[in-house]
């Protein structure tokens, strides 16, 4: 089938010569179309260009679609780089508590946080996670997101670590949006080793690993490396093993201090390091000299009162940024990629051409998936939103809050949400 948007008002991201990801000054060009058309075809965006070259001949009538989008913009649907949405309840109690004065890590301490999730995880069904987790999609989708990654680590055993990871292969075979899977064993020191972290790190090593390989559950491997959860050196124990296994890292890195997360994901090639609330010289400089994307999650900043990513730093220093939610229930319960992007804006100042570039092709970049989403290219996936009726991209983010995503397509497909 054959879907033609015409007198699109500006047709955003749109790229001649793919590229695998934008860095530095470049993040703030953001190559449009204004008075477009988009062909598609079937699940591949097969042409595009102002309407006033569109060649009707060319564009044929066999089984066409045609959309309207005057006053409207076209723009890939966002990449989202790092969620856990595979979670079991929620967490509102802890945000009170927050609220009435505890610390994240207070609440971590006495046994909420992360281990209170994974006691819910484990009284909870695979078909109940599997619900959950399929809203929590659908309302992501609706917000304009195409394409996700999920993490585990809500397990921390390996039989609710394999539970969370075969709910997010389940998810992929059930849901139009492309998913790539994390395993993040290594999310939180279960009680019951409180005092063996290496304990463990060796049953993440010797028997969680090789059964999620063995199952194909999993793309990457993250570990949360940071004060009070892993070290550098479990950190890289674990990389190492991973690695023998295909797992290419992914790092949680400097959320509430230098973890030297982002020394060792470095070291080890790592996709993305995410979170980096605190950065400097030196990881800075390390990450100019890598293929690693840094990522940045300021929902998560926001929500528990912390400083955010140096982003505008970063790059102007010339580093590529991502941008992503960390969907998750202790720390940033919300997948608004727009509200993301506002936050980026508002608190990082980034200009809303970086964000775009952050949101899409570095998103993207950062699952593995940037060959084939994250900009309008001929011959990538038509996975894209047509938004209500704005002036333009600055509009997005200004509007904080508000959903302007009224059309979304997934594989060349308009989806019914
Ligand atoms: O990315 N930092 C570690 N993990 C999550 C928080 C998870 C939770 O509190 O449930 C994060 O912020
Ligand atoms: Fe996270």
């Amino acid at each position: 089938m054959k879907l033609l948007l015409q007198n699109i008002r500006e047709l955003v991201q749109v790229e001649e010569q793919p590229a695998e990801k934008v860095s530095g000054k470049d993040m703030a060009l953001l190559k449009t179309v204004k008075d477009a058309y988009l062909l598609i075809d079937d699940e591949l965006i097969s042409d595009f260009g102002p309407m006033k070259d569109m060649d009707r001949v060319q564009v044929g009538d066999d089984t066409l679609v045609e959309i309207d989008c005057r006053d409207r913009l076209v723009m890939p649907a966002w990449c989202d780089s790092h969620t856990h949405i595979v979670y079991a309840g929620s967490r509102e109690m802890e945000f009170v508590g927050r609220i009435r004065g505890l610390t994240y890590q207070e609440i971590a301490n006495r046994g909420g946080g992360i281990l209170n999730s994974a006691k819910l995880l484990h009284e909870t069904p695979a078909e109940v996670l599997f619900e959950q987790a399929s809203a929590r999609i659908l309302e992501v989708m609706r917000q304009g997101t195409g394409a996700i990654e999920i993490k585990s680590g809500y397990g921390l055993n390996t039989e609710d670590e394999l539970k969370m990871l075969r709910v997010i292969q389940w998810l992929r075979q059930t849901t139009p949006v492309c998913i790539r899977a994390t395993f993040l064993g290594a999310h939180a020191v279960p009680a019951e080793y409180k005092n063996n972290v290496s304990g463990y790190v060796d049953l993440v090593i010797n028997e969680m690993i090789p059964q999620v390989a063995a199952e194909e559950l999993a793309d990457y491997i993250d570990v949360f490396c940071e004060d009070g959860y892993f070290s550098p050196t479990d950190t890289e124990r674990i990389l190492m093993a991973g690695i023998k296994y295909g797992l290419r890292p992914k790092i949680h890195a400097n959320e509430m201090g230098f973890s030297g997360g982002v020394q060792v994901g470095v070291k080890y090639n790592a996709l993305s390091v995410d979170h980096l609330e605190y950065m400097d010289r030196e990881e800075i400089d390390l990450l100019l000299g890598s293929e690693t994307m840094p990522t940045i999650l300021p929902g998560a900043s926001f929500f528990l009162n912390m400083p955010y990513a140096p982003a505008r730093r970063m790059i102007d220093e010339g580093l590529p940024v991502a941008l992503a939610t960390d969907y998750n229930p202790g720390s940033s319960p919300s997948g608004n990629m727009s509200l993301a992007g506002s936050l980026a804006c508002l608190k990082q100042d980034l200009l809303p051409e970086e964000v775009i570039n952050a949101a899409t092709i570095n998103g993207a970049y950062a699952m593995g998936v940037s060959d084939r989403l994250g900009s309008i290219a001929k011959g990538k996936i038509a996975n894209l939103f047509i938004t209500s009726k704005i002036p333009g991209c600055d509009y997005l983010f200004y509007s904080y809050g508000s959903n302007l995503v009224d059309t979304l397509i997934l594989n060349g497909e308009i989806q019914n949400i």
